[in-house]
Formats: C-alpha cells, sequence, structure tokens
C-alpha cells in the first residue's frame, strides 16, 4: 500500500493550467484518504472548466497506476477567493514553467544512453494517413524482426488502440505499465486512460507531462523503434516531442495535392528548425488502382510527395495506393488498419521498413 508521501510525489509532474506550477506544490491535493488499492482525494480547481476536470481525473488515475492504485475517488472544489489571495500572495511572479520543461530527464528510453530509435510521423494538416502508416511501418518493423513500440502522441484525437483492434488495457507490473502488444508492435495511447470515449481537452502544460508519463512510467522493455503518431499540425504535441526527444528522425506524410504537401511542408520546416533528421515523405492515397485492368487513377492529383521531397531536401519513401485494408471482423487478430503482408500496400509497407533500417542501422 503506498502512503501520503508517494502519492504526492507520484502527482507533482501535474500542472494547475492557472498557476503553471505543481498541483502538490501549490498544496491543492487534499483529504487524501488511502486504503488498499483505492484513494480518495480532493482537487481544489483554479478554473471552473468541466474539461479539465475530466482531464485531471484521467491524469491523476494514470500517474497513480503505476503504484499499484486501481480506483480513485476525486471530489473537486473550486477554489474560495480566501485561498486564492493566499496563493497570489506566496507566488511571486517567475519563469517557472520553463524551467519546470527543462528539468533533467530520468534514465529511462528517453535518456542519454538510450538506443531506441524514434521516428514521429508528422503532416501539415488532418486526414491524410499519419495514423495509418505509423501503425503499419511499426507492424512491417516487426514483421522484419524489430521490437517495435508506438506512442498514440495524439492526445487529444487517439486513434491507435482502435485502428489495430485493440480491446484489452495495459496491465500494471512492478509499478509500471505493460504496453499492449499486438502484431509484436507494443502500444500506449491516451485511449486506454479515458473512459468511455470522453473527449480529451487538454491545456498545454498538461499534455507535456501526459506525454512524459508514457516515456517514464511506461515499461517499454528491450524495444529497438519507438514510433510516435503525432497529432496534425505544428501545434504543442508535435512541440513538446521535438522537444523531449531531440534525436528523434521524422517522416511527414501527405497526400499528391500540390496544396495539400505545401501544409506538409510546414511541419516539414518545424522539423528542420529543430535540427530533427527528416528521414522522407510517404505519399499516402496516391493513386486507384483498377482491380480487373491493373491502370492507375490519380484520384488526388499528382507529385506532391516528390515535390515535397525535393523542398525539403529529402526523400520520396513510398507511395501508398487508396484501399482499405480487406480484413474480416469475423478473423481472430481483427484490425481494421493494418494491411496484410502480401497485399500491395503491406508489401510497400515493407519495402519501407527495410529502406529505414538501412538508414538507421547503417
Ligand atoms: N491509403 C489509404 N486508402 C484508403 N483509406 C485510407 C488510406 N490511408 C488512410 N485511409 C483512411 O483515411 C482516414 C484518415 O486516416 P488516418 O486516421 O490514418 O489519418 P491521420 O492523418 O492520422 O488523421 P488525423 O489527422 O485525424 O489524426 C482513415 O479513415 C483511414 O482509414
Ligand atoms: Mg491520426
Amino acid at each position: 500500500m503506498i502512503n501520503k508521501d508517494q502519492l504526492l510525489e507520484a502527482l507533482k509532474p501535474l500542472i494547475d493550467p492557472q498557476y503553471n506550477k505543481s498541483i502538490t506544490d501549490l498544496n491543492l491535493v487534499r483529504d487524501i484518504m488511502i486504503k488498499e488499492d483505492s484513494v480518495s482525494l480532493s482537487l481544489i480547481i483554479t478554473i471552473e472548466d468541466e474539461a479539465y476536470k475530466n482531464q485531471a481525473k484521467a491524469a491523476i488515475q494514470l500517474s497513480l497506476k503505476p503504484l499499484g492504485v486501481d480506483q480513485v475517488h476525486i471530489r473537486f472544489r473550486t477554489i474560495t477567493e480566501y485561498e486564492r489571495n493566499q496563493l497570489n500572495e506566496v507566488l511571486q511572479p517567475s519563469a517557472d514553467s520553463q524551467q519546470q520543461s527543462n528539468a533533467p530527464t530520468p534514465k529511462t528510453i528517453l535518456g542519454e544512453d538510450s538506443k531506441v530509435k524514434f521516428i514521429a510521423v508528422a503532416s501539415g494538416k488532418g486526414g491524410v494517413g499519419k495514423s495509418t502508416v505509423t501503425v503499419n511501418l511499426a507492424v512491417a518493423l516487426a514483421r522484419q524482426g524489430k521490437k517495435v513500440g508506438i506512442v498514440d502522441a495524439d492526445i487529444y484525437g487517439f486513434s491507435i488502440p482502435d485502428m489495430m483492434g485493440i480491446e484489452e488495457q495495459p496491465q500494471l507490473a512492478d509499478n509500471s505499465i505493460i504496453p499492449v502488444e499486438r502484431y509484436g508492435v507494443k502500444v500506449i495511447s491516451m485511449g486506454f486512460f479515458v473512459q468511455d470515449n470522453a473527449p480529451v481537452i487538454w491545456r498545454g502544460p498538461m499534455l507535456g507531462k501526459m506525454l512524459r508519463n508514457f516515456f517514464h512510467e511506461v515499461n517499454w522493455g528491450d524495444v529497438e523503434y519507438i514510433l510516435l503518431d503525432l497529432p496534425p499540425g505544428t501545434g504543442d504535441v508535435a512541440l513538446d516531442v521535438h522537444q523531449m526527444i531531440p534525436q528523434s528522425k521524422e517522416i511527414i506524410v501527405t497526400t499528391p495535392h500540390a496544396t495539400a504537401a505545401f501544409v506538409a511542408a510546414r511541419a516539414g520546416a518545424m522539423a528542420v528548425s529543430t535540427n530533427h533528421e527528416i528521414l522522407g515523405i510517404v505519399e499516402n492515397m496516391s493513386y486507384y488502382e483498377c482491380k480487373t485492368c491493373g491502370s492507375k487513377d490519380f484520384i488526388f492529383g499528382k507529385g506532391g510527395g516528390a515535390k515535397l521531397a525535393e523542398d525539403l531536401h529529402s526523400e520520396l519513401l513510398a507511395q501508398i495506393p487508396l484501399g482499405a485494408p480487406e480484413n474480416h471482423i469475423s478473423e481472430i487478430d481483427y484490425s481494421p488498419s493494418v494491411y496484410k503482408r502480401d497485399t500491395t500496400a503491406g508489401q510497400i509497407y515493407l519495402d519501407v521498413a527495410a529502406n529505414i533500417i538501412a538508414k538507421l542501422e547503417r
């Protein structure tokens, strides 16, 4: 059974959105009661926001899980005027949030001597197939014998568990979270910690903390590659990932249309400005191949991927045709989004995986 100090220590990384400081440093966690594997506590909230309450609840649950706490009962209470005045008196204006994000990284897969290869999958805009590419590239790397993990860094719009057909939850062992394994790929996602598909509407600092937990609180074992499925665009999470994992390489996904490639170039520019090597471009939904005659129809235009590769001085890794995997729900290892090995797309992903292995292990 944990004690109060351990509990407060575990909640220390959680940041109050109003004051940009740890909720435990601000003494916002009160009335702690610990009973075997369940905990009840009060959280003083400094802003009235239902979304924040939901997120705080998920964050507290995720932070306490590694300590063996299965049930957390949280009462929310709005800060009183008196308490707010007290806080304001104690707090001197400082650039504290900046300091916090620069805190030294504990020895984990993010540590300096870690051999894990990180590949972030980015795009300029949504819906171009980042998550599909992440999942299939991870599976293809695993099919080539690599030990692979996926961090679903799309905290608001997580989709990896559903796309891979994962129905189970991560287990706890030795105070850390064991990722769920599917097709030989270890997966961690916000989706595992949000109940009933509740929407995630989080403020900046909280996102970073949650992402950090995905690395520090998760037992990744002897994983060699970690793919990060980024949210679309160049927002907070993409920036957090760039800062948190400076050694990460990047793959940029675009559709073949010229404007899509133009927007994707922004994600590329972010990678370049933060010194992240771009491994290459994946052009998704490149063409439709007629099943009977084999001719290719370039419905979404042509050349976007090649143009982007040229602009970013990078390589066009693949052009993936349109077509959903023909998996059937009755299959034992059903997934909506993983292409089988012997399909056209399956083979293309295997080629991309081989190319990446050659690049990163030369
Ligand atoms: N090559 C393809 N052929 C047909 N459908 C595809 C292809 N690639 C992706 N899709 C479908 O397009 C939709 C968007 O793909 P996906 O979720 O991978 O994109 P995303 O870039 O991760 O989106 P978001 O920005 O919302 O996270 C999904 O329904 C996916 O199944
Ligand atoms: Mg996605």
